[in-house]
Formats: structure tokens, C-alpha cells, sequence
């Protein structure tokens, strides 16, 4: 949600912030605008909707552009006010001196901007950003310097905030600080740049400076210093990363998502190399931190989490109980905030987050960790802001997700849940030979994979022609349910088709008087245990409303193919590894139903790939 990069140095700016904020489309936008220092004053650009309608508006202008050395760029999604250029970042002081793009939320800008507005400032738009430059802009009159100014702006400011600054005073500087939201500083040579997320620096730079909470940071063409809001230096500490070029570039795909669904063959077979090797010895899981003595002892978890990664988290609660033996609860964290007396300082809280940037999910971490429990984070993102919170961080290597919908994150996530069951079974020396099996079955899951990936020419065809439907039912029970309620998830978030899930028991209990034949009713079937025969019971149920009966499954039963008008078939499994593989069918469905219609399918509208506001 919303993206920043900033920029100073030799190149073209106004090409080095465009091509940056490109990369972080895929967080979700509505607006994009951008500030160049240029001609020694600052140029504003902003435009609503797509970065393109940007891009096209400054190649319309670009002889009014010369030669910025420095510039600024944001893409909005809209929070406090519409989605219009007025709302959208660069933001000014009244006088336009001071000039900023931001990412997060300021929780006190109605309070700040009462204040404000006495003092004589003239406020332009309706968002919460725009206090900050005013803010600034104050203390500017008294510091003449753009980083002691905001050095004291900064405590006045509540809320979470990744803010990039220039004063149309300083020329040669961009004032970069974070406080609970992502911000890191690219080091080139002769350039440095400034982004909300990795792959908008790649292009120019894989050496990284991660900015803490209130450092702020003056980065200028050939230098970067960082000093705390108590003025003291802070050492600058550049890494090295690997840079994710294939993550960021669709390897000929025509969609990142459908890139990113095949890619979990070879995600789940790297999570799985050096932890499972001989099945008869325990598992390698190295990162969780909690003593053995503690884990032992556990008499309940809880799992935080939302959207996709509340389904794994729900698959998590059955593996943990089966395997493990140990009571489970779920909960989406923007509940289990308002839980009063089922956190102490004996709870363990796994928190899963693919992006770690969640606030829902950070919010509700803070509050376990405050009533002293232990913390274990599942994120695909280990520098992220949720991972401070964290006593132990799983971290689930899926590489960068950029498709809005979560697909190779979330199978990542299943199986960082599997390895962590059958860890703590291991510790309390629950049921070795079911283990052992488990282990043996785990391995094969990613040639399965393979296996569905490879007839995907069908599931496009089966798909194409499910895309007239305007309304699904998803049932499934016990493992299969969340995977249900995922596979619906999909659907509507990338095609707005209208698809509801249910538990499959659930059904005849109210959603069935929905049922005719324009609502299809798709269903997980996973032989080998009693859900079997009741979710068929349940189908059956459907058919008797003429309902159009769709399913996944492993079964080989031809009788099948009398009762459903349409079938995914997946390779043989066990109902507990199940959820592995019959989400890649659904994903898939989802994915070319979406296509079909003619969808944005990476930019789903209204979503955004990390929600940083609750
Ligand atoms: C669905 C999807 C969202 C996210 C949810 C949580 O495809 O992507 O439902 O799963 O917003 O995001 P994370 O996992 O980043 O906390």
C-alpha cells in the first residue's frame, strides 16, 4: 500500500522515480505523483489512476523539465480523502518550501492541524500527510535547516510514518525517516536513492542501508549520515543483498501471479532441503528460539494472521493439534484485539504475514507481546516491521510476491506450519511412526505439484467456461475447509465474482435456499477420512437443488464423474498433506477465470499488497 522513492544523483531523475515506483505497483494504487528539484526550485507532477497517465504527462512536458538533481515520488492508495491529484503525494507547506512524500498513517493529524491552521497555514488537501510538511515548514522558520526541522517535528508526530523530504532551500539533499513503516537507502557511486521496498532500487544499487525507527538520514549525492533524534551519529551499516531480478520480472509469463504459482514447486522443495533429510531423524528448524523445556510444557497456541495467510494459519491450528497434540486457536487479528483473558506470559502467538507489514497483524502482535507471550512471526519479509515484535523469526523464502493475491507466499507459510508441527511433535515425542511417514509424504509433495501444474491446459479450459458464472458456493470440511474458504478468496478477490465458502456441514443450515442452477457449488475431496462421505452427502445435498457441482479432489472413484459436472483431479495424498496440493487448482481456476474476463490480475482494484492501516 502506497509506495516512496527518492532520488539524487547524475541520472535522469525523473526516469530513475518513475521506473522505481513501476516496480512497487504491485502494492496497490490509485494516484502517482512526483517532486524534481530542477532549475533551483521544485517542480511538482501528480495524475490520478494508472503511473502510465504520470509517465505520459511528463513526456508531454518535458521541455519545462531541465536537468533535476534530485526528486521525490510517491504512488497513493487513498486513505484520508479521495483518490484526486490534490490528495496526492508530493504534499506542500503553504509556502511550498517544504515538499514530502509519505507511507503510513498520522493518527493525530486532526488535533495537528487545528493547531496548525491558527498558526496561519492554508491546508490544500483532505489527507493526514499534508500536516507534516506544514509541521516542518515551522520549524524550518526557526532551524533554517532541513533536518534539524524535522528532527523537531518528528515528536509531535504520532502514528507510523516513512516520510522523504526536500526544502526548495537545500539543493542538495533529500531528509529521509521511518517510524514503524518500511524505508531503506540504496548506495550507489555518485547516487544514492531512497525506496519503501527493494525492487525499486535494484536497478541502481544492491547495497542497502535499513533506516531504524526515528534515525534520520540526510542523503545526498555522494554521502548518507544518520543521527538519532538526540542528535548523536549513528554508524552507517551497508549490506549486500542478492538481488531478486527474477522475482521482479515475469520470466515470460503474462502475469506475476500465474509466474508466481508456478514457482511452488521449487519453494516448497528448497524449504524442505537441509530440514528434512533422513526421515528418521528429527527435523532442523534451527530458528525457533523458544526453549525445548517451554515447548513441552505449552498447554495452548494461538495464531494471528489475515486474509490468505488466516487460512494457513487455520490450516497451522489442525496440524498443530494432530501432530502435536496441543490445543489451537485462530483468530484474524483484527478480532483478537478485542479478546479479553486468553493471552498471558505462558501463550505462545505465532503471527503470520507474508509482507510483516500488516497493521492489523502488528497491532495484535504489540498487544501479545505487552501481556509478556512469546512471539514466533512466519513472514516472507525477515527485515520487516513485524519481526521487531518477534522472539523467533521463521522465515518462509518465497522471494518477492508482487501479484497482489497470495499464492506462492501461502504455500510457503503451509509448509513453514508443517515443519513447525511435526518440530514440536518431535519435541514432545508424539507418534514417530505417523512422522516419519509424514516426513517420507512431504518430500513428494513438489513433483505432485508438478503433476497439477502440468495439466494446466485443462483447468484453463474447465475454468474459461465456469467464467459465466456470477455467484459460487466453495464447502469443504476438517484440513479441507480453509482451503475451500482460500480457494473462494481468490476468486473473488481477482475476478469480483461473487464466491462464498462455507463449512461443508454448514450448508443445509442457511446457504442451501441460495442454491439453483446459476450457483455452482465447489467442493474439497479428499479420500481417506470421514469428511469423505459427508462433504459427498453434502454435494449430493446441492444436486438435489440443481445446483452445478464442481469439485478437487484425489479420489479415483469413477462413480464421481455421474455426480459432478466438472473435476480437478489431483495425485493421491493424504488428507493431512492435502492442502499442499488441492490449492494449486483452485489458484488456477481463480487465476484464468480472472484472465478470461479480462481482468487486472496483478492489480486487483481496491486491494493492496501490504495494508498498512487497520
Ligand atoms: C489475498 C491477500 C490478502 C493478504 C492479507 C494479509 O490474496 O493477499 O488477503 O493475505 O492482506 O497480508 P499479509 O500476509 O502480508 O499480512
Amino acid at each position: 500500500m502506497c509506495g516512496i522513492v527518492g532520488y539524487v544523483g547524475d541520472a535522469n531523475v525523473q526516469e530513475v522515480l518513475v521506473n522505481g515506483l513501476k516496480t512497487l505497483k504491485y502494492r496497490g494504487y490509485d494516484s502517482a505523483g512526483i517532486a524534481l528539484f530542477d532549475e533551483g526550485k521544485i517542480k511538482i507532477y501528480k495524475a490520478t489512476g494508472k503511473l502510465e497517465n504520470l509517465s505520459n504527462k511528463l513526456l508531454n512536458l518535458n521541455s519545462e523539465i531541465k536537468k533535476p538533481s534530485m526528486g521525490i515520488g510517491h504512488i497513493r492508495w487513498a486513505t484520508h480523502g479521495v483518490a484526486n491529484e490534490i490528495n496526492a503525494h508530493p504534499h506542500t507547506s503553504t509556502t511550498g518550501d517544504i515538499v514530502l512524500v509519505h507511507n503510513g498513517i498520522i493518527e493525530n493529524f486532526k488535533e495537528l492541524k487545528a493547531e496548525l491552521e491558527k498558526q496561519g497555514c492554508v491546508f490544500k488537501s483532505q489527507t493526514d500527510t499534508e500536516v507534516v510538511a506544514h509541521l516542518i515548514s515551522e520549524e524550518y522558520k526557526k532551524t533554517k535547516n532541513l533536518k534539524d526541522a524535522v528532527k523537531n517535528a518528528l515528536p509531535k508526530l504520532m502514528g507510523a510514518y516513512a516520510l522523504c523530504i526536500m526544502s526548495a532551500n537545500e539543493s542538495d539533499k533529500i531528509v529521509v525517516v521511518r517510524k514503524n513503516a518500511p524505508l531503506i537507502i540504496g548506495v550507489g557511486d555518485g547516487e544514492n536513492i531512497v525506496a519503501s521496498d527493494i525492487p525499486a532500487i535494484v536497478s541502481t544499487t544492491s547495497n542497502i542501508i535499513y533506516l531504524n525507527d526515528e534515525e534520520v538520514a540526510v542523503v545526498k549525492k555522494d554521502s548518507v549520515e544518520i543521527e538519532n533524534l538526540n542528535g548523536e551519529k549513528v554508524p552507517v551499516k551497508v549490506v549486500r543483498i542478492s538481488i531478486e531480478t527474477d522475482a521482479i520480472s515475469k520470466m515470460g509469463y503474462k502475469h506475476y501471479m500465474l509466474k508466481e504459482i508456478h514457482e511452488q514447486p521449487n519453494i516448497v522443495r528448497n524449504l524442505l532441503c537441509g530440514r528434512i533429510g533422513d526421515v528418521n531423524q528429527p527435523i532442523k528448524l534451527d530458528e525457533v528460539k523458544i526453549s525445548r523445556d517451554v515447548l513441552k510444557n505449552l498447554s495452548k497456541i494461538q495464531i494471528i494472521a489475515c486474509g490468505t495467510s488466516l487460512h494457513a494459519g487455520q490450516i497451522g491450528r489442525y496440524l498443530i493439534e494432530d501432530l502435536a497434540g496441543v490445543s489451537c486457536e485462530v483468530e484474524a487479528a483484527s478480532e483478537y484485539i478485542y479478546r479479553k483473558n486468553t493471552t498471558d506470559a505462558n501463550s505462545l502467538v505465532i503471527a503470520i504475514s507474508q509482507s510483516g507489514e500488516t497493521a492489523d497483524t502488528i497491532t495484535a502482535v504489540k498487544q501479545a507481546k505487552e501481556k509478556g507471550a512469546y512471539i514466533i512471526v512466519i513472514t516472507n519479509r525477515p527485515d520487516s516491521n513485524i519481526t521487531r515484535y518477534a522472539d523467533s523469526i521463521l522465515n518462509v523464502n518465497a522471494g518477492i510476491e508482487v501479484s497482489v493475491a497470495a499464492t506462492k507466499s501461502y504455500t510457503a507459510q503451509l509448509l513453514t506450519l508443517y515443519l513447525f508441527a511435526i518440530y514440536l511433535a518431535e519435541v514432545k515425542d508424539e507418534g514417530k511412526d505417523k512422522l516419519v511417514n509424514i516426513k517420507k509424504e512431504l518430500l513428494s509433495i513438489p513433483t505432485k505439484m508438478e503433476e497439477i501444474l502440468s495439466s494446466e491446459s485443462d483447468i484453463e479450459k474447465k475454468a474459461d467456461a465456469l467464467s459465466k458464472y456470477k455467484n459460487f458456493v466453495y464447502i469443504g470440511r476438517g484440513i479441507n475447509l480453509p482451503t475451500a474458504m482460500e480457494g473462494a478468496l481468490k476468486l473473488k478477490e481477482i475476478s469480483y465474482i461473487n464466491a462464498n465458502a462455507y463449512p461443508a456441514g454448514e450448508l443445509k443450515h442457511g446457504p442451501i435456499a441460495l442454491l439453483d442452477e446459476n450457483m455452482p457449488v465447489v467442493s474439497v475431496l479428499i479420500p481417506g477420512h470421514i469428511s469423505y462421505d459427508k462433504t459427498i452427502s453434502n454435494c449430493e445435498e446441492a444436486k438435489a437443488r440443481n445446483a452445478k457441482l464442481i469439485t478437487v479432489t484425489s479420489s479415483n472413484d469413477e462413480n464421481l464423474k455421474k455426480l459432478f459436472d466438472v473435476i480437478f483431479k489431483i495425485p493421491e495424498v493424504s488428507d493431512l498433506l492435502s492442502p499442499l496440493l488441492t490449492v494449486l487448482p483452485f489458484q488456477l481456476i481463480a487465476y484464468h477465470i480472472s484472465n478470461f474476463l479480462g481482468k487486472d490480475v496483478d492489480q486487483p482494484r481496491n486491494l493492496a499488497k501490504s495494508v498498512t492501516v487497520e
